[in-house]
């Protein structure tokens, strides 16, 4: 359906569904989230959305996990990790400097409230198709519990790393791991901040075994053993920018849907045991392969970069993943009887699906990176072979936030030139009678480096 376009009246406001759409629209038309002047941000209050795509199809249409490589997902998860994230402190670190009215602009009172308005509804659009892709039916008590979980963490064990296949086999594996880190940092500079939402009010013993993993994740009050702070090492050792969210156009959805997952579960306290699960899951497994992931980076970068981050997880991780469940959940399924398996079992066994996806889609972009110059090399061979859809003429600095298209995309420049951006690490120049095909769901960008720039777009 299509934005009313009539001036609104009571009559057309006064439904619930068309002040949701007002609040949407004004949430993400605000100063934090508009056109930005580069594909990088210089501190956390910049969150470039592309508010042009926000339409009231995001509050209609759920989202379905055929949908995920969609432009919409993405938006949907860009929006939810701002909501989100107006929640938690941030604050440039040197030598940016602080920009008052852009902090004050970021945590603005009105502002929030516009997102925490829309906040059920975009968690329902986007998280909602879960219940139908996971099924946790059957009589669960903790016994069976332990087993499944068990034999999951098992097998995960015993499984060669993909991760440390695709990326020491990319083509330019420095590159890809870049981009590997790039996926995490959206998550691990922030690292354990969903967690502290549950560690607040009294939930008996649990409160205070909670607490213990979380003291642990921020390092004890020691600001270099803070895990957040080992990342940001890591990210500075690998030749980028470990500013929060100096990436942020180049998250995938699925890289954002791990973060704001455990904020959604986190957020909802009525969803404290999806929460558990998930925590387990994440917690356990990491210890499991963060082994594969120090291996990569120490086969791809030799020593010049430490692996400090990962190790420290294989080691502490394995405490982590052993007290979720012998600190949290045996002890909250003997308190609270066999009512709260099923919850404890749908956080477990949704991040687990999440986690997955997220790989893969890592894996995807990787791939579309390796092939880039066939791609360049494709669309000279398709070029002219039906109509355009859309032709766009921009001025000099333009910039295209990156986003993603829901078809295979011919991307073809007529005049001046650009740079198209597929990861920081790798653009290409594209000039008048050069383009690139654009694979469904790839993230990309543009930037017009002449004094203007046509360049047309074509489904195929
Ligand atoms: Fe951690
Ligand atoms: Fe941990
Ligand atoms: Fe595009």
């Amino acid at each position: 359906m299509m934005l009313r376009t009539t001036p609104l009246t009571s009559e057309t406001v006064d439904t619930p569904r068309d002040e949701d759409i007002q609040a949407l629209l004004q949430f993400s038309g605000g100063p934090a989230f508009a056109q930005p002047r580069s594909f990088y941000t210089s501190h956390p209050y910049q969150r470039p959305l592309r508010p042009q795509d926000v339409t009231p199809a995001l509050l209609d249409v759920p989202m379905t996990s055929d949908k995920l490589d969609t432009p919409e997902h993405l938006l949907a998860q860009r929006l939810l990790l701002n909501i989100y994230e107006q929640d938690l402190v941030f604050l440039p670190k040197p030598p940016n400097r602080l920009d008052m009215k852009a902090f004050k602009g970021f945590y603005d009172p009105a502002t929030m409230a516009l997102g925490k308005q829309v906040r059920p509804l975009l968690e329902e659009h986007t998280y909602g198709w879960l219940k139908d892709d996971v099924h946790i039916n059957g009589s669960w008590c903790e016994e069976s519990f332990i087993a499944h979980t068990d034999k999951v963490l098992e097998d995960i064990g015993h499984s060669p790393s993909r991760l440390h296949e695709v990326l020491t086999g990319s083509r330019d594996p420095q590159r890809a791991a870049r981009f590997f880190l790039i996926q995490c940092a959206g998550d691990f500079l922030s690292e354990a901040s969903a967690m502290a939402r549950n560690v607040l009010g009294n939930a008996g013993a649990h409160t205070s075994e909670l607490f213990k993993i979380l003291i642990d994740e921020y390092g004890y009050g020691i600001d270099k053993k803070k895990h957040s702070s080992l990342f940001e090492a890591l990210l500075d050792q690998a030749g980028l920018n470990s500013q929060v969210h100096h990436y942020w156009q180049f998250y995938t959805a699925s890289s954002l849907s791990l973060t704001n997952y455990f904020h959604y579960v986190s957020a909802n306290h009525g969803e404290f045991f999806r929460y558990i699960g998930a925590m387990y899951y994440t917690e356990a497994s990491l210890a499991l392969t963060t082994g594969h992931q120090s291996r990569a980076l120490r086969d791809i970068f030799g020593d010049t970069v430490s692996t400090e981050y990962f190790d420290e997880h294989q080691h502490i991780d394995v405490h982590h993943g052993r007290m979720a469940l012998e600190r949290l959940i045996i002890p909250m399924i003997r308190q609270y009887g066999k009512q709260v398996i099923p919850d404890l079992i749908r956080g477990f066994e949704e991040f687990r699906l999440l986690q997955d996806q997220a790989d893969e889609e890592l894996y995807a972009h990787i791939k579309w990176h390796d092939e880039l110059d066939a791609c360049r090399a494709r669309a000279a061979m398709l070029h002219g072979s039906k109509p355009a859809d859309a032709r766009f003429t921009e001025p000099q600095g333009e910039v295209s936030v990156l986003h993603s298209h829901a078809n295979n995309e011919l991307f073809w420049v007529e005049s001046g030139e650009l740079e198209f951006v597929a990861t920081p690490q790798l653009s290409l120049k594209l000039c008048a009678g050069e383009g690139v095909i654009i694979p469904k769901g790839m993230l990309h960008g543009t930037q017009i480096t002449s004094a203007s720039c046509t360049y047309t777009v074509t489904a195929i």
